[in-house]
This record gives C-alpha cells, sequence and structure tokens, in this order.
C-alpha cells in the first residue's frame, strides 16, 4: 500500500482535506484492526504531545480542591452546535462538586440537554430559566439539585425558553435580566454556608439573547473547541462578539480558559488542530484535551454525566483532570500571572 502524505498549507489547517468519518465501535474513527482503520491517518508518535489525553502519570484523588475566594461564574459559549459545549459543563460542574464544590448550572439552551444529562425535571411548565429571564422570578425559586451529585444544582431549561429570544426583544435591560437574577442570588448567598463556588452558563449554539445574557452575566468564558476541521472559522466570530460586549456591556468578560473535545490522538487532524488552538490562545487551553469517547456519548442517555455513569473511564478521568487544572486557576497568582499575559 502506498502512503501518501498530504502537503502542509499553512493557515488552512492541516490536512488539507478533513478524513471522511467512518463508524466504528469506538467512533466515528475506525479503530485499529478494523476494516477501515487506515495508518497512514496516524500521527507518528514524534507528532504526539504528551500533554494530551488520558496522560499516564494522572493520579485521581477523592481529595477536596481549594475553593475560590468567591464565586466564579463562566459562560461556556461556541456558537457552533455539537462541539461538546454542554457534556463540557455537565462534567466539569459534577467534577468540580465532587470534589468538594458547591456548583450552579443555568442551562440556557431550549432543548434543556444539560438538565436531561443531570436527571432534573425540566418538562413543559417546569419552572426554568425562562421565568426568570422574562418574570423575573428569583433564581432560589428555580433552582433543583442533581439526585446523583451532592453539591451540585441545576436552573432547568425547558421547550418555552425557545420563545424567550423573541419575548425579551421589548423588556426593558433585555442584555443583564440574567445578570440582575444572578447578582442578587448570589448576593443572597454570601454570607451563607450555602454560598456557591462556580457557577456554569451552558449557552445555546447561537448568537442570540440568551447567548448575550449569559456573555453580560459572567466574568469568565470558557470556550470549548471541537478538534475538527472547521473548529476555528466559528471562533473567530465569537471572539468578534466577546469585544462588542466588553466594549459596550460587560468590561470584566474575559476568555479565560479553551478546552479541546473529542480529541483523538490517533489522527493528524486532531494534533493539527489541537496545534493551532494552542498556538493561537497559549496558556488558556487546558492541558488536557477530552477524548472521544463512546462513554462520554453514552452517559446522557441514562440521564446522568459520565463522573457517575463510568467514573474509571479515559473520559471521567479527563474531565476531572481537566477540572483540577480549572480550580488550580482560582488561585489569584495564577490569575494575575494570566492577565499580565494578555495584557503584554
Ligand atoms: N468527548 C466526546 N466523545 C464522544 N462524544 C461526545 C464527546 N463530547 C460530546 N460528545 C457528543 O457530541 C454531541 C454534541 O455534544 P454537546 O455537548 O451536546 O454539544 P453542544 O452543547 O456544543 O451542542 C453529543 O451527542 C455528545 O454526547
Ligand atoms: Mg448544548
Amino acid at each position: 500500500m502506498t502512503t501518501q502524505t498530504p502537503t502542509p498549507q499553512p493557515g488552512l489547517g492541516w490536512p488539507p482535506e478533513p478524513p471522511v468519518p467512518r463508524g466504528s465501535a469506538f467512533g466515528p474513527w475506525p479503530a485499529p484492526g478494523t476494516r477501515d482503520y487506515d495508518p497512514s491517518n496516524r500521527s507518528p508518535a514524534s507528532e504526539r504531545r504528551p500533554d494530551l489525553p488520558a496522560r499516564p502519570g494522572y493520579v485521581r484523588t477523592k481529595a477536596a480542591w481549594p475553593r475560590p475566594p468567591s464565586p466564579r461564574v463562566i459562560v461556556v459559549a461556541n456558537q457552533k452546535g455539537g462541539v461538546g459545549k454542554t457534556t463540557t459543563t455537565v462534567n466539569l460542574a459534577a467534577a468540580l462538586a465532587q470534589h468538594g464544590a458547591r456548583v450552579l448550572i443555568v442551562d440556557l439552551d431550549p432543548q434543556g440537554n444539560a438538565s436531561t444529562a443531570l436527571r432534573i425535571e425540566h418538562g413543559d411548565g417546569t419552572p426554568g430559566v425562562y421565568d426568570a429571564l422574562v418574570d423575573g422570578t428569583s433564581l432560589a425559586k428555580l433552582i433543583q439539585p442533581c439526585p446523583d451529585v451532592a453539591g451540585l444544582f441545576v436552573v432547568p431549561a425547558s421547550i418555552d425558553l425557545a420563545g424567550a429570544e423573541v419575548e425579551l426583544v421589548p423588556l426593558l435591560g433585555r442584555e443583564s435580566r440574567l445578570r440582575r437574577a444572578l447578582d442578587s442570588h448570589l448576593q443572597e448567598l454570601t454570607e451563607s454556608a450555602d454560598r456557591l463556588d462556580y457557577v456554569f452558563l451552558d449557552c445555546p449554539p447561537s448568537l442570540g439573547l440568551l447567548t448575550i445574557n449569559a456573555l453580560v452575566a459572567g466574568q469568565e468564558m470558557l470556550v470549548p473547541i471541537q478538534c475538527e476541521y472547521y473548529a476555528l472559522e466559528g471562533v473567530r466570530q465569537l471572539l468578534r462578539n466577546v469585544e462588542l460586549i466588553q466594549a459596550h456591556l460587560n468590561a470584566g468578560l474575559s476568555v479565560s480558559t479553551v478546552i479541546l473535545t473529542m480529541y483523538d490522538a490517533r489522527t493528524r487532524l486532531s494534533a493539527g488542530v489541537a496545534q493551532e488552538v494552542r498556538d493561537h490562545f497559549g496558556d488558556r487551553v487546558l492541558r488536557t484535551a477530552i477524548p472521544r469517547s463512546v462513554r462520554i456519548s453514552e452517559a446522557p442517555s441514562y440521564s446522568q454525566s459520565v463522573m457517575t455513569y463510568d467514573p474509571s473511564s479515559p473520559g471521567a478521568m479527563s474531565y476531572d483532570e481537566a477540572a483540577a487544572e480549572m480550580a488550580r486557576r482560582n488561585e489569584p497568582s495564577q490569575r494575575l500571572q494570566t492577565e499580565t499575559q494578555e495584557a503584554s
């Protein structure tokens, strides 16, 4: 068999053409030993990065991680659908809660995928984030505890949220309604033992008013990037929108973290996209990439995060390690470092 090496094309990603996904029990990429497996599509050992998924050296413990001095409000956004926003939100939040943090997820996607994945009631008529945005209901009345993970709470989204994009338009302060609801909730809890450590805002795949509400309410942005061919195209547009939000609505917002999702260490494509993302975002990219894993994609159909569905799977280990990296960024010295780097 002849092995063809594609020619590098600067700026266009690597290789020039996306490989055609072919199904196998391993995911869309054929597993070694199966009929469709193509060894020429493997990245050579010299190109494989030691810091990518399932790092052999990572030891998972049950230890409590340090809690941040004040609640961190993290917007999980990328207007592209299917890049792993919800999966990342649910699993990072579950991992942080398993290590002693109190974590709230606000499900801002009318599909309610985050609510489903955590066994949270969100059928038609269930009070949810719609009521906070449109009617000004306080979040305390909407929050439900996740039955499988102590310390994890969800404001669910039901299908009526789909109408909120339109219903918000004539309302006063339409871009900052979530911020007001969240600020007053966090304020009420400041002195209590129920204080929250992390709030994740899981955005829908669009740049409409729901995502804008999240960007106005948040301090940090976490951008999941799927390791595939057109990964960076949507991200450029997202960053332009973030600049507009920073200039006009929320000067305190920063793109603090990027996470690589659905990474496949066996392909040049994943390695190439990962390298391009790391060149662009530097230290903001978590060292841990999340591997493409059947267990991760199966978990929601059992109304679970992979952290409870299969805690020892490589996917759960990777989300645990990524969450540990996020928790380490609590420390002021690290934040300062990131801010200094951004300023220079
Ligand atoms: N690491 C992964 N490995 C395999 N499948 C994944 C992984 N991450 C996400 N998925 C699957 O990809 C699909 C899209 O993920 P999702 O988190 O819902 O994306 P988004 O919220 O950005 O639309 C879902 O079916 C999910 O189960
Ligand atoms: Mg989603």
